[in-house]
This record gives C-alpha cells, sequence and structure tokens, in this order.
C-alpha cells in the first residue's frame, strides 16, 4: 500500500463505493470485482496489444461511468408514451482531454458513454532523461467551452504530465477538471494534488511507486508501447491464453 498522505486510501477486496479521501481527492476502483479481474489480465506481460487496448476500453467504460456518477443534474419534465414524470439530466457540459499518445486509447469508452461531448486532444510526451512532460500538439479550444473536463491518460507516473494538462485547462476557463486513469503511482498523486488539489483523481489501482526509470511498480509497463505494439521486443514467449474463466473452471492454477 502507498505511504504519506495516501495510507487510508480505500482498496478493498469486497466492493463497496470508494469515498472520497479527505482533501486527497483520490477514488480507487480497483475493489469492484470485474474490474479487478480485467486490471489483472491488463497488467499481465503476456496480453498481447490488441487485448490491451480492449481491456483499456472495457476498463474506461466502467472507470468513467464511476467518475461522473456524481456531476450535477438539473430537473426536466419528460413525457414518455404512457405518462409524465421528472427526471434528473446533466446540467454541465463535460468534455475529454485525452493525453496522446496513451489516453488515445480512452477515447472510444468516452465517446459510446457520452456521444458528441468534445475531445480536446493534448500531445505530451516524457523526455527520458528528465522525466518532464514535453508538448507536442495542442487542440484545448475556448469555444465551444465546457465547464467540467476529464483527463485521459492511462498512467499517473510522476504526474508531470496530468498537472501540465489540468493547468492547460485551467487556462481555458474549465471550471471544474477531473483526472481518469487506469494506474497512478502514490507520488504522482501526491504531486498532482501539491499544484491542483482540486482535481478528483479517478483510477483502477494506487500501486507501490515508481522505479529509478519513472515507471510504475508494479504497473502495467508502458501503456503507450503495449497498445501500439512499439515496445522494443516481445517480452516474453510464453503464450497468451485469450480465456477469461476462473481458473478452476478449467482446471488450472491461475486466474488466465
Ligand atoms: C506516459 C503516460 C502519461 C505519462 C505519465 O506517456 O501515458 O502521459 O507517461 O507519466 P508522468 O506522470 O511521469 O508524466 P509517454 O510519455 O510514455 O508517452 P506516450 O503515451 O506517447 O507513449
Ligand atoms: N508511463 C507509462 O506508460 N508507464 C509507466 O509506468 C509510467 C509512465
Amino acid at each position: 500500500m502507498p505511504t504519506g498522505s495516501l495510507r487510508n486510501t480505500i482498496v478493498s477486496n469486497s466492493w463497496r463505493w470508494p469515498t472520497i479521501m479527505g482533501e486527497d481527492n483520490v477514488r480507487v476502483y480497483g475493489g469492484h470485482a470485474l474490474l479487478g479481474h480485467k486490471l489483472a489480465l491488463l497488467r499481465d506481460r503476456r496480453t498481447p496489444p490488441a487485448r490491451f487496448s480492449q481491456l483499456l476500453k472495457e476498463i474506461s467504460l466502467m472507470l468513467l461511468s464511476f467518475a461522473t456518477a456524481d456531476l450535477p443534474t438539473r430537473e426536466v419534465s419528460v413525457i414518455t408514451p404512457v405518462g409524465m414524470t421528472t427526471q434528473r439530466v446533466l446540467a454541465k457540459r463535460v468534455g475529454f482531454a485525452p493525453i496522446l499518445r496513451a489516453g488515445a486509447g480512452m477515447i472510444p469508452a468516452a465517446q459510446e458513454l457520452l456521444p458528441g461531448a468534445p475531445i480536446w486532444y493534448l500531445g505530451l510526451y516524457r523526455d527520458e532523461e528528465t522525466l518532464r512532460p514535453v508538448r507536442y500538439y495542442d487542440k484545448l479550444q475556448s469555444y465551444p467551452p465546457v465547464d467540467i473536463a476529464l483527463i485521459l491518460d492511462p498512467m499517473l507516473a510522476t504526474g508531470g504530465s496530468a498537472i501540465l494538462a489540468a493547468g492547460r485547462l485551467k487556462q481555458k476557463g474549465v471550471q471544474k477538471v477531473s483526472f481518469v486513469g487506469l494506474i497512478a503511482a502514490p507520488e504522482g498523486v501526491e504531486a498532482l494534488h501539491r499544484e491542483h488539489p482540486d482535481v478528483e483523481v479517478h483510477v483502477a489501482a494506487v500501486d507501490e511507486r515508481l522505479n529509478e526509470h519513472g515507471y510504475i511498480v508494479p504497473g502495467l509497463g508502458d501503456a503507450g508501447d503495449r497498445q501500439n505494439a512499439t515496445g522494443a521486443e516481445d517480452p516474453t514467449d510464453e503464450p497468451f491464453v485469450p480465456e477469461e474463466l476462473p481458473a478452476e473452471a478449467r482446471g488450472q492454477g491461475r486466474l488466465l
């Protein structure tokens, strides 16, 4: 478990709605059985790129559903084929800000959940020496404005990319910024909240730490490379077993 101010972050195997952790604003959803199952498959070094991308979309659908649960709503009257009812609909304009390249894998889920929502692309890569984010593409617009923006990026490592993205979105007049990702390092969450304490973090897991290369441990490796088959080499020749049945159901001793 992470140390410091994240010590109390709820990570539970028996599912309950994760609470906002005081001023940390961190919600961790990996205790959800199906989400946790998919995350285990995604982390597995044998999972090939196409399956990895599919799992990323599936997990993103779940995370984005949870992350949008508390969006502001307003009352409307709806006439159904059999009567009239008062319902609630979203009251604010919501947009997505995927950080290229790895965040692109979360766009299909965002578009499925909120078709037509603006997608503001932000191209960042980490300088391998300094680990600082380098901005190479920026399509954040001031018009049409959105009230709430969800940053999409599978990984929150040192936090540099998320800090830069949140700053740019605020500069563009976005009132509320949240980060939605798969795996965070405690160092990254703390750095993000030092700069932007108001940014909610919605992730599947907060892992142990960063290694000396700025990679999350145990993490899942390089999220961009794993989606796009651009890693240096195939890390394993062990076969990937695509079945997702529980091990007992197939008489095997492990999850796959
Ligand atoms: C990864 C990831 C984040 C960033 C996180 O991108 O997708 O954007 O690193 O690291 P940080 O929290 O330390 O900033 P990467 O630089 O590997 O670029 P890519 O997605 O284009 O491969
Ligand atoms: N970016 C990744 O893709 N993975 C990490 O572990 C850290 C940064």
